[in-house]
């Protein structure tokens, strides 16, 4: 008995148990058909995780495929989460530590617009898992205080979407756990990639679709529109009501499009009954840059858009004075090569006919990993639908990148009565 007892012991402290396990193994213990051993389950992870490798062949993860996503290797284990690995081990990965909030008095507001730039694999390999994996951490360690985001073009969810570790995930555990879904329709066959995300409840939340875009442009199989959330900030007792609105207009000419889905927001605003007491402030992707003096036509649009949402842009505060820059951004620099046009079109807005802020700015951020890293590049090449390791033999082409999208987000401060 004894011995039997000190058998389990030694067994359990080396976490194998070296016998025919297909009679069963102790609780916590799976069993390996390919060595016939008990192994013990890994332990749950202390923060949202990822397991890389895919059993039973595909085991030949180690630690540095983990820092490929800006991500923390955790363990080795020859199951992880799923079946068990013919040979090898998945690894697992962990987002970075945990980051101490800064909170600002309730009556001033942060809320950062940011285009990341993840289209579906389907169209593109441009390093989208390894850009969005670093994302959140860039921008919550860099910027503690930051009150809400309006996130576009995220299509699939950000990080490792199809493997529970979202960008929604990842927000969560940072502290962002209030967010809407991302917007989408029946009649499109993509969804618009537009979500807020915030610190604080959200109390009440809706979206609306443009019916006025550009028929057979790439918009148009996605249901561009306003993601909306009545956000309620309360500090030392103070709560103080924020209307969100995150939206991403039409790309590309003719620029009426833009102003006439700008008309809309302003008649989707009109419908919320939102007192005028209370600040409506709208982040997003306009696809009007505020660069140009000589462009008749897109200034034209741009100045009727700021006519229908009652907004002036606010001043820049920062040394940065584009939110796409092809002189500045190594993305951008490989994937558009002989372009040097810089633009702003990115904003964050304070509508006037609301609450009226007493000090506004806007500040183009430029979030970067400190080390480049390298991705699978296939620019609409319509290549598999999965994602592809750039270490990977099916992979065509690698380039080392240090930018997290081919926009730089903007973070607009507020500060009301
Ligand atoms: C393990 O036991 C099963 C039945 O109990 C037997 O079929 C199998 O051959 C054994 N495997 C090994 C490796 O001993
Ligand atoms: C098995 O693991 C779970 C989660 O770690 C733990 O709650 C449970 O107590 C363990 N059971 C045994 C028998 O060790
Ligand atoms: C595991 O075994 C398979 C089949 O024998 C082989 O193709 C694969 O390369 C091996 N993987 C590793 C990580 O050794
Ligand atoms: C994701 O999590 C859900 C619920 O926790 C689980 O049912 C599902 O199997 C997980 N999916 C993957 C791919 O791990
Ligand atoms: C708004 O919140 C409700 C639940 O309260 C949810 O069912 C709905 O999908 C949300 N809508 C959006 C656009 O996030
Ligand atoms: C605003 O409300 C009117 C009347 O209900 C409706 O016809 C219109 O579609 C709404 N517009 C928006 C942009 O929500
Ligand atoms: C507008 O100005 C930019 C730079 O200021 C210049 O590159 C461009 O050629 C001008 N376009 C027209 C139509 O004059
Ligand atoms: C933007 O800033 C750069 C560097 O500070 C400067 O060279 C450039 O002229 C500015 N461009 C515009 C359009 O203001
Ligand atoms: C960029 O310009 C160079 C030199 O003019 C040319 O050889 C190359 O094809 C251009 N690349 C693209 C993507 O247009």
């Amino acid at each position: 008995m004894a011995r039997v007892l000190i058998y389990f012991l030694i067994s359990y402290l080396l976490n194998v148990v070296d016998s025919n396990c297909s009679e069963g193994c102790l609780p916590n213990f799976s069993c390996n058909p390919y060595d016939n051993k008990c192994y013990e389950n890994p332990t749950p992870s202390t923060r949202p995780s990822v397991w890389l490798g895919e059993a039973p062949d595909k085991c030949d993860r180690t630690e540095k495929h983990c820092e490929l996503f800006g991500l923390n290797y955790d363990s080795s284990h020859p199951k992880g989460d799923g079946e068990f690995c013919r040979n090898g081990t998945k690894v697992r990965c962990l987002v970075q530590e945990n980051i101490d909030l800064e909170t600002t008095p309730s009556n001033e507001f942060r809320y950062v617009t940011y285009n990341i730039f993840e289209r579906d694999f389907a169209i593109t390999y441009d390093g989208q898992r390894e850009r969005s994996c670093r994302i959140i951490y860039w921008m919550i360690r860099n910027h503690p205080n930051i009150d809400a985001f309006s996130f576009q073009e995220t299509f699939m969810g950000g990080c490792f979407s199809d493997d529970n570790l979202t960008l929604r995930d990842m927000l969560t555990y940072y502290g962002f756990e209030y967010y809407t879904q991302t917007i989408e329709s029946d009649s499109q066959p993509s969804n618009g990639g537009i979500f807020i995300a915030s610190r604080w409840p959200i109390a009440f939340n809706s979206s609306y679709v443009y019916t006025n875009y550009k028929p057979d442009s790439w918009d148009s199989f996605a249901a561009k529109g306003i993601v909306y959330a009545k956000v309620i900030k309360t500090v030392n007792q103070k709560a103080e009501i924020y209307h969100l609105g995150g939206t991403h207009l039409q790309s590309g000419k003719p620029k009426t499009y833009q102003s006439q889905q700008c008309k809309e927001i302003a008649e989707f605003f009109g419908n919320l009954s939102i007192p005028e007491t209370e600040a409506v402030l709208i982040g997003g992707d306009f696809n009007l840059n505020q660069l140009l003096s000589n462009d008749t036509e897109e200034t034209e649009n741009l100045i009727k858009c700021m006519e229908y949402l009652n907004a002036n842009i606010p001043v820049n505060t920062g040394p940065l004075n584009a939110t796409t820059d092809p002189t500045t951004n190594d993305l951008l620099q490989i994937l558009k090569p002989n372009k040097t046009k810089k633009n702003w079109i990115d904003y964050v807005l304070p509508s006037i006919s609301f609450k009226k802020p007493i000090e506004s700015s806007q500040t183009v951020l430029q979030p970067k990993a400190s080390e480049k890293f390298p991705i699978c590049l296939c620019e609409r090449c319509i290549p598999l639908d999965d994602y592809i390791y750039p270490d990977d033999p099916e992979c065509g082409r690698v380039v080392k990148i240090s930018h997290l999208a081919d926009h730089y987000p903007v973070l607009g401060k507020f500060v009301f009565q």
